[in-house]
C-alpha cells in the first residue's frame, strides 16, 4: 500500500490524520521534532489503529535528515505537511523564528520531494488568510480575497501558499492541495489522542475544557459588543476527526483523480457559524458541566465573524463535516477528563 509522509504527525491535527490514513490502509511515516508534541502520541495512535506508524524524530527544516527519511522510505507517494509553529502571539514576539520554521521547512521539503520525485503535497493552511471578509463574502468560499495577514504566523501561511503555487508553476509534475481549515476542535472519540495545549490555552475550547476540569477558575469571553446576534464573535468550529478525513480524501484524489488541477484549494469547515456564547451553552448541554465565565474586553486582532462555504470540498472531495456539535464537544470533555484522570 502507498506510504504517506506526515510532517508534524504527532501534533493535534497530524495525529488524527495519521489515524484516518492508517484506517484507510495507507502506510504512514511521521516526521516530527517533538517541539510541541509528545512521543506518547504514537502509543495513542497504536491504541486506536492496532499498530504504530513509522517515526523519525527530525526537524523537517534539516535537508540531510529529511533526505535520509525519503531514502529510507522509497515508497512515499505523497506528503501532508502539518509541521509548523502556530501560536499567533508568540509569532508577534519572535517573527524570525516563525519565518525560519514555517517557511524554511516548506522550502526544504519541496526541494527534497523534487529530488526524490515525490509529486503530491497536501498543505495545512488556515482561514486566517481571509482576515475579516466583507459581508458579501460570508460565508467564505475559496474565491474570497486574501487579506494582509495580522500576524507573522498568518503571514507564513500566506507565503507558504505562494511558495507552493510558484513551485508548481515551475514544475508541472508537482501537484498540491491547499486545505484552509476553519477552527478545529474536539478529540478522537476513543480519547486516545486529542489536543495538548502548551501552557495556558489561547484557543477557546481547550480553555473551556480546562475550566470545566477546574484548572482555570473561569473563562474570559473576549467581547460581547460585536455586530453579531449575541455580540460575541462567530467561528466555524470543525471536528478534528472530520477534518482528518478530508486529508484522506485529498490524498485519494491526488493519487487517483484524472481531472484534477495542479493546485487545488479547499475551505474545510461545517458551513455553520457559532458564537462564543452559543458554544459555551452547547458545551454545558453536551457535558452537564457548568462553565463560569465573565465578559471582558475584545482581544486584539480578533476577527468578528467568519464561517466557511464548504461547497467545493463537499462536491469535489466528496467530503462533509457532519458530526453533531454536541458529540464534538463531548469528545473534547472526554479527552480532558482522560488526561486529568477525572472520572
Ligand atoms: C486563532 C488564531 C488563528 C489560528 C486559530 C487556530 C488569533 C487572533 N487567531 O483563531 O490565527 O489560525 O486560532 O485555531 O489568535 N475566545 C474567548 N476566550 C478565550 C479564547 C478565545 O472568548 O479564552 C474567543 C475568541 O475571541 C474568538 C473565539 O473564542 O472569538 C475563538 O478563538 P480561538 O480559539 O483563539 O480561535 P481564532 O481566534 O478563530
Amino acid at each position: 500500500m502507498a506510504r504517506i509522509l506526515v510532517t508534524g504527525g504527532t501534533g493535534y491535527i497530524g495525529s488524527h490524520t495519521t489515524v484516518e490514513l492508517m484506517q484507510q490502509g495507507y502506510e504512514v511515516t511521521i516526521v516530527d521534532n517533538l517541539s510541541n508534541s509528545s512521543i506518547d502520541v504514537l502509543d495513542g495512535i497504536a491504541a486506536i489503529v492496532g499498530r504504530k506508524p513509522e517515526f523519525a524524530n527530525i526537524d523537517c527544516g534539516n535537508f540531510v535528515d529529511l533526505d535520509n527519511v525519503f531514502k529510507q522510505y522509497p515508497d512515499i507517494v505523497g506528503v501532508i505537511h502539518f509541521a509548523a509553529s502556530k501560536a499567533v502571539g508568540e509569532s508577534v514576539e519572535k517573527p524570525l523564528l516563525y519565518y525560519r520554521n514555517n517557511i524554511g521547512s516548506l522550502v526544504t521539503l519541496l526541494e527534497v520531494m523534487q529530488l526524490h520525485k515525490v509529486q503530491n503535497l497536501v498543505f495545512s493552511s488556515s482561514c486566517t488568510v481571509y482576515g475579516q471578509p466583507d459581508a458579501k463574502h460570508l460565508p467564505v468560499d475559496e474565491t474570497a480575497p486574501i487579506q494582509k495577514a495580522l500576524s507573522p504566523y498568518g503571514n507564513t501561511k500566506q507565503i507558504n501558499e505562494e511558495i507552493i503555487t510558484d513551485a508548481a508553476h515551475a514544475d508541472s509534475d508537482l501537484h498540491a492541495t491547499i486545505l484552509r481549515y476553519f477552527n478545529p476542535i474536539g478529540a478522537h472519540p476513543s480519547a486516545h489522542i486529542g489536543e495538548l495545549p502548551n501552557g495556558v490555552p489561547q484557543n477557546l475550547l481547550p480553555f473551556v475544557t480546562q475550566t470545566a476540569a477546574g484548572l482555570r477558575p473561569e473563562l474570559k469571553v473576549f467581547g460581547d459588543d460585536y455586530n453579531t446576534p449575541d455580540g460575541s464573535c462567530i467561528r466555524d468550529y470543525i471536528y478534528v476527526v472530520d477534518l482528518a478525513k478530508a486529508h484522506v480524501k485529498a490524498i485519494d484524489r491526488m493519487l487517483h483523480a484524472k481531472d484534477r488541477e495542479q493546485v487545488e484549494i479547499f475551505n474545510l469547515g461545517t458551513g455553520t457559524g457559532l458564537s462564543v456564547l452559543t458554544l459555551i451553552r452547547e458545551f454545558e448541554a453536551a457535558t452537564g458541566q457548568k462553565i463560569p465565565y465573565t465578559i471582558v474586553g475584545r482581544r486584539e486582532g480578533d476577527i468578528e465573524q467568519v464561517w466557511a462555504a464548504p461547497k467545493r470540498a463537499n462536491e469535489v472531495l466528496g467530503w462533509k463535516a457532519d458530526t453533531p456539535i454536541r458529540d464534538v464537544l463531548a469528545s473534547a470533555w472526554k479527552w480532558e477528563k482522560h488526561i486529568r484522570n477525572i472520572k
